[in-house]
């Protein structure tokens, strides 16, 4: 049986971007979190390196901004950047205050230990060693489980918005979700004052990456299928350096450990990146990649190398621990010998077009996280940018929706998801092949190097995928596969169309059609705009 549920806020979402926005709500709100596998499970729980933020004497609010705005490309926000990384700090404090234990200094009394990464001018990311993730997300996880105010509800997975459009009604609002319940096989209905979107990335839309299962990009598809603005989808981020080995499943060899001196080199053992950057290894991500890249295809190589092992053996092991054993598991001692790495798909730089209360299009709808478009990274992010900006939007979010919270009514009962002329496939071969096609094309043809005609046979692809999908979902009983796959192919679509409209080559963005900046017609963000909106 299906059941409806009611709630003042209804958050899609368990990483750093939902958790944090349900403890920041005041106590007196009733919160529902729905998440679709256990509630650890997300980018956030994988993140290494750390948060950046400005906690140094040495350091500047002037230098982050203008560190993050160089990497950006030329087109962040730079409001956006001004508003964030003034309110790194104070975030950061939050954190403390919540108990997530961030590696301190040594000696002991001397404060956090900050360490560097690429684009960054400073020391300024702090961290939990090279797990910093686990320990914010698990830090998190036990606050939201010890407060009454809010119902959890793992392995569930949020299927479309509910708006007013979509059931008739004449004012247009987001009034919740339908939501499929794993464990019972029911589509549940989800009402609420507010529904917040913090779903994450999309970069399981490539074959190799370094995110976990989840990140399908389901908000930004959902978003996009209720009328919102999508920006921005041509800068998805390739970390230059996951794990090379059959069975690491591109496991990221975090870039703090150049930041602490670590060296790429060629096969041959020769280090090559000062002859594409003057930053050399800590040049911003998408030089990284891109140079690793043209090595790896210069010379047909699998794969290039990253070395720390002229670091001493003890600062290795007590920086990178999580690395040390992970690299030993494959027979690797990094204390000894090189990493092989290659890039990997990482990060969704686009999303849902959002303000700075974290408002989407929608009324009474947010997006925080990975999955909005706020402006802060423009054409390529910097490293440890992204947890900073799911805190900051989360306390934004919270601001306006307790400030509105007495103004909003709880919506009626709405229809419920109607299941009666939909069976049960006994073709879900299909659905794992298409995700197989899929995911393989994208990253041949919508990769670290594009070209006119690689999209445009992606775009085929695209098309003849949607059109099956399509046909498969109206007829079958949804599970959790066919709606991840429904979501990949439409972000899928969107990345392709914001890289074939932008014409030229910008921070993430490479073309060999237009391999250069071109400031006279694009030194702005690629909005795509679905039919249903409405300003
Ligand atoms: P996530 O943490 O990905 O959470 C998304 C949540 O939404 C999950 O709970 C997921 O299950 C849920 N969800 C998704 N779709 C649905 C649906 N349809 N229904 C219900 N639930 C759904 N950034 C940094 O700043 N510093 C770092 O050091 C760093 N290191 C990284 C290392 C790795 C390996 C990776 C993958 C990323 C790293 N990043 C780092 C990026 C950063 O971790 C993410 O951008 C950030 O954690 C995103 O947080 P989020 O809350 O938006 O999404
Ligand atoms: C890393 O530790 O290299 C990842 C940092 C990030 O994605 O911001």
């Amino acid at each position: 049986m299906s059941t409806e549920f009611k709630h003042d806020v209804l958050i899609l979402g368990s990483g750093a971007a939902g958790l944090s926005l349900a403890l920041r709500l005041p106590e007196t709100i009733r919160i529902a979190v729905i998440s679709k596998r256990q509630l650890t499970e997300g980018n956030t729980y994988y993140a290494q390196g750390g948060i950046s933020a400005v906690l140094d004497e040495e350091d500047s609010l002037e230098s982050h901004v203008a560190d993050t705005l160089d990497a950006g490309g030329g087109i962040c926000d730079e409001e956006t950047v001004r508003l964030v990384v003034e309110k790194g700090p104070e975030n950061i404090r939050w954190l403390l205050s919540e108990g997530v234990a961030f590696t301190r200094d040594q000696p002991p009394g001397t404060g956090y230990h900050l360490t560097r990464e690429g684009g960054h001018s400073h020391r300024r990311v702090i961290h939990a060693a090279d797990a910093t993730g686990k320990e914010v997300e698990t830090t998190l996880v036990s606050q939201v489980r010890a407060r009454s105010n809010i119902d959890l509800f793992e392995n569930h997975i949020a299927i479309d918005l509910i708006t007013g459009s979509k059931l008739g009604l004449t004012s247009n609002r987001c009034l919740g979700c339908y939501v499929l319940d794993k464990d019972t096989d029911h589509v549940d209905t989800f009402l609420a004052k507010f529904t917040v979107l913090a779903t994450g990335g999309a970069s399981k839309v490539y074959l190799y990456t370094s995110n976990p299962d989840v990140s399908t990009g389901d908000g930004i598809a959902m978003a996009w299928r209720a009328g919102c603005r999508i920006a921005n989808m041509e800068f998805n981020q390739f970390h230059p350096t996951c794990l090379f080995h059959p069975h690491a499943k591109s496991f990221l060899i975090t870039e703090a450990l150049r930041g602490e001196g670590g060296r790429l080199l060629l096969p041959d053992g020769t280090r090559f990146m000062p002859e594409f950057d003057e930053r050399a290894e800590l040049a911003p991500r998408d030089v990284v990649a891109r140079a690793i890249d043209h090595e790896m295809k210069r010379l047909g190589a699998d794969c290039v190398y990253l070395d720390i092992s002229h670091r001493p053996s003890e600062f290795i092991v007590e920086h990178f621990p999580n690395i040390y054993n992970k690299c030993l598991k494959y027979g690797i001692d990094i204390t000894k010998e090189p990493i092989p790495v290659v890039p990997a798909a990482h990060y969704t730089c686009g999303g849902i077009v959002t303000d700075h209360h974290a408002r989407a299009d929608l009324a009474n709808l947010f997006a925080v996280g990975e999955t909005a478009y706020t402006g802060l990274h423009g054409a390529n992010r910097m490293a440890s940018n992204s947890l900073l900006e799911c805190l900051v939007f989360a306390q934004l979010a919270v601001e306006d929706i307790t400030a509105r919270i007495d103004e909003i009514s709880l919506p009626e009962s709405v229809t419920a998801w109607d299941e009666s002329r939909v069976t049960n496939s006994d073709e879900e071969v299909v659905v794992s092949h298409n995700w197989e096609e899929l995911r393989r094309f994208m990253w041949d043809y919508v990769g670290i190097v594009r070209t006119n005609n690689r999209l445009e046979r992606a775009k085929r692809r695209v098309n003849l995928l949607r059109h099956e999908i399509r046909e498969y979902y109206s007829n079958f009983h949804v599970t959790n596969d066919l709606l991840e796959l429904r979501n990949l192919v439409e972000v899928a679509d969107l990345i392709i169309r914001s890289a074939q409209r932008r014409r030229e080559s910008r921070g993430l963005h490479y073309t060999l059609d237009f391999p250069k900046i071109d400031n006279r017609f694009q030194k702005a963000p690629t909005i795509l705009i679905p039919d249903n909106y409405t300003p």
